[in-house]
């Protein structure tokens, strides 16, 4: 019998900006991905959020497709500039409204919501004062994620700080992929330690709002693994754990950012010394604030191959991609996903873990007779599902899985080419068709378990 605990969470992940819309609606205030979307080259099919799935409209529609899924929760998350359109000051109740009647529309439909409170869209505003560089902008999310929870607070008891703190600081201010589109390793530094900061700093403040408050943290962690035995490819797998995974995970759970990962940015020149300058005092203390469970967005493993040398002199690789990717050309890999959750229990022993994203793209339509028939996506959900039960039945506290996504949205810099949902959107139309691997997940969440075959 492969079933899961009785009381494991399912449940679907979305985020504001990837499905509102409505960007210019009832007083929402400019974010940097309205102006990195509006900006030319940025997004590679050149779309952005104005519609995306209007959600903002059709919340109602798509909290019946949960309902009808049968799953027990919803990570959503709230757009920033809807409730402080400058980024603090006087809330805009038209926004705040908003989320409110969807937490009622959740709880009515016997859904239960988690908010991450930020997911990616910072008011513009407060990025034309440095945004996450600025440690001005701690104080501002504290703000603002106090507005919240002390509104939602009565109905909604599981949050989220941050989403990928990796991506907002990398991403966005290292490599500058994502908004606001810097290329500044010293910036990049400097936005995780605000943004890690901020995250310690609001968790208080949600509990003194939240009676049952379960806060936590998401953090995408990709597992590595050396393309060969050398000594080169072992080094460099540490140093991408260590920036990945350990660079975020280690002062979340106290123990201070890794010493051998600072010496890595010093050597490669993004900062100067190994003297951290953003960091103050008090500040390591205050990041490591206890959490009730650690977010985990999984999506595929690196297999790390060492550029200090040429691969003619390097060793044999011995670790290959597995031939199955997605459209993201992401390897297809849950074996490390069970490994992944082992290593957090053993190395950093969260009190409890929830699987807040894992998902695969794939472009599947519909056939003809209307079906979605997404095979692919349904491997990738039963094989990482089973990866999650492994690592459930070696002793690690996993108390729920969110599939990314509810439905298909904007990708972010890739628009909507890339396609995540369970539910397929006819952007044309909005229509919403549910995909096999929607059916597959309604069976499995229905089982609670994964002794389950779907109709040819
Ligand atoms: C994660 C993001 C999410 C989505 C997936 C595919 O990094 O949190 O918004 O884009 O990737």
């Amino acid at each position: 019998m492969r079933q899961f605990p009785p009381d494991f969470l399912w449940g679907v992940a979305t985020s504001a900006f990837q499905i509102e819309g409505a960007t210019q609606t009832d007083g929402r205030g400019e974010s940097i991905w309205d102006r990195f979307a509006a900006t030319p080259g940025k997004i590679a099919d050149g779309t952005d959020g104005s519609v995306a799935c209007d959600h903002y409209n059709r919340w109602k529609d798509d909290v019946e497709t949960m309902r009808w899924l049968g799953v027990k929760s919803y990570r959503f998350s709230i757009a920033w500039p809807r409730i402080l359109p400058l980024g603090r000051g006087k809330v805009n109740q038209a926004g705040m409204d908003f989320y409110s009647r969807l937490v009622d529309g959740l709880l009515t439909a016997g859904i239960e919501p988690m908010v991450t409170l930020y997911h990616w869209d910072l008011p513009q505003a407060l990025d034309d004062k440095g945004g996450w560089t600025a440690r001005d902008t701690v104080g501002a999310f504290v703000e603002y994620a106090d507005e919240v929870s002390q509104v939602l607070g009565d109905r909604v008891s599981k949050w989220i700080t941050h989403n990928e703190p990796w991506c907002i600081s990398v991403l966005g201010y290292g490599n500058g992929e994502h908004a606001p589109g810097h290329k500044n390793w010293s910036e990049a530094l400097a936005a995780a330690h605000h943004v890690l900061l901020s995250h310690g700093q609001a968790v208080s403040v949600i509990r003194a709002n939240v009676k049952k408050a379960e806060v936590g943290i998401t953090l995408n962690l990709c597992p590595a693994q050396p393309a060969s035995p050398s000594a080169e490819d072992q080094d460099a797998c540490r140093a991408f754990d260590g920036g990945f995974n350990r660079w975020y995970l280690d002062p979340i759970y106290g123990k201070g950012y890794p010493q051998d990962v600072i010496a890595d940015h010093v050597a490669a020149g993004r900062i100067a010394s190994e003297k951290l300058d953003f960091v103050r005092p008090g500040d390591l203390e205050a990041m490591a604030a206890p959490t009730d469970f650690l977010g985990v967005n999984y999506y595929s493993r690196g297999i790390i191959r060492s550029d200090r040398i040429p691969e003619s002199q390097n060793a044999p690789r011995t670790v290959h991609a597995e031939p199955e990717k997605t459209d993201m050309d992401w390897e297809v890999y849950a074996g490390a996903l069970t490994d992944l959750l082992l290593r957090l229990k053993k190395d950093y022993n969260p009190k409890r873990i929830y699987i807040t994203e894992n998902g695969a793209a794939y472009s599947t339509g519909p056939d003809a007779d209307g079906r979605v028939r997404d095979t692919k996506r349904v491997h990738y959900l039963r094989t990482h599902l089973e990866a999650s039960l492994d690592a459930i039945k070696q002793g690690v506290p996993l108390a729920g899985y969110f599939a990314w996504s509810l439905m298909d949205n904007f990708e972010w810099a890739w628009g909507y080419q890339k396609r995540f949902g369970l539910v397929f959107v006819d952007y044309a139309t909005q229509k919403r068709i549910p995909k096999d691997s929607a059916h597959l997940y309604r069976a499995v969440v229905a089982r609670n378990g994964l002794d389950v075959e779907l109709a040819a």
